[in-house]
């Protein structure tokens, strides 16, 4: 088979997702990439894990039976959380996740206070707990779901409706004195800017998107020797 019949196919709940995809497609990946964003039942962030592992099986039937998926990508923190292992077991080609990058921010943090923000379900099970100590037990770790963030990209919520935003969902953080954020949802990889002028510049912001894409590249490297 010729690879430019092979996709790459990316799930996510709605547009966080393309910013794993956007850097895939800056470091040239030779095959083409087809993006399925699951609106009808977005926010993931407030379904359950059996909810959401049915989601994922029914996106890659509907995918395999339209193109030959040669990779998928969760590129979705909540969805790779709850349900990674699920759609591992019922299909037959690697299935890269996402998931937030603690251990990174274990490396970078200065004063050993990071913050984590992800959705009510990543955080409800003992997933980033989990993280957190494997990868950060030197740290405090503090971890905050939010409840409308995810929602504010969907609407594309900008300027000082998305300060107040900020403000309610991340009051959390007033007196943990993080200078490490790491974004636990891929969705909040396009509020970095509002992020940066929340923290007034003085919290470093860490995303999982490098981390995603080295990791795709290697596999296809692999598949491709
Ligand atoms: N983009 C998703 C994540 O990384 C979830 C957003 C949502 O659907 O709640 O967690």
């Amino acid at each position: 088979m010729n690879i430019t019949d092979e996709y790459i196919l990316f799930i996510d709940s709605g547009l966080g997702g393309m910013s794993v995809m956007d850097m895939l497609i800056k470091k040239k990946c030779k095959y083409p990439i087809a993006f399925y964003a699951d609106a009808k039942h977005f926010p993931y962030g407030e379904k359950s894990v059996h909810e959401i592992a049915g989601f994922l099986e029914e996106i890659y039937k509907f995918a395999i039976s339209q193109f030959s998926v040669k990779m998928i990508v969760i590129a979705c923190n909540t969805a790779s959380i709850s349900a990674i292992d699920k759609l591992r077991a019922v299909v037959d080609v690697p299935v890269v996740g996402t998931v937030p990058a603690i251990k990174t921010a274990a490396e970078l943090t200065k004063n050993g206070n990071i913050g984590v923000i992800a959705t009510k379900t990543s955080v409800k099970q003992n997933y980033l707990s989990d993280l957190a100590d494997r990868f950060a037990s030197d740290s405090n770790v503090y971890i905050c779901g939010t409840e409308h963030l995810a929602t504010a990209v969907e609407k594309e919520v900008t300027g000082d409706e998305l300060q107040k935003l900020l403000e309610d969902d991340l009051a959390f953080f007033a007196d943990k004195n993080i200078d490490t954020l790491v974004l636990g949802c891929t969705h909040y990889t396009f509020l970095k800017d509002g992020l940066d002028d929340f923290f007034k510049g003085k919290v470093r912001i860490i995303d999982s998107c490098d981390g995603v894409t080295r990791r795709i590249l290697s596999l296809l490297s692999d598949s491709d020797n």
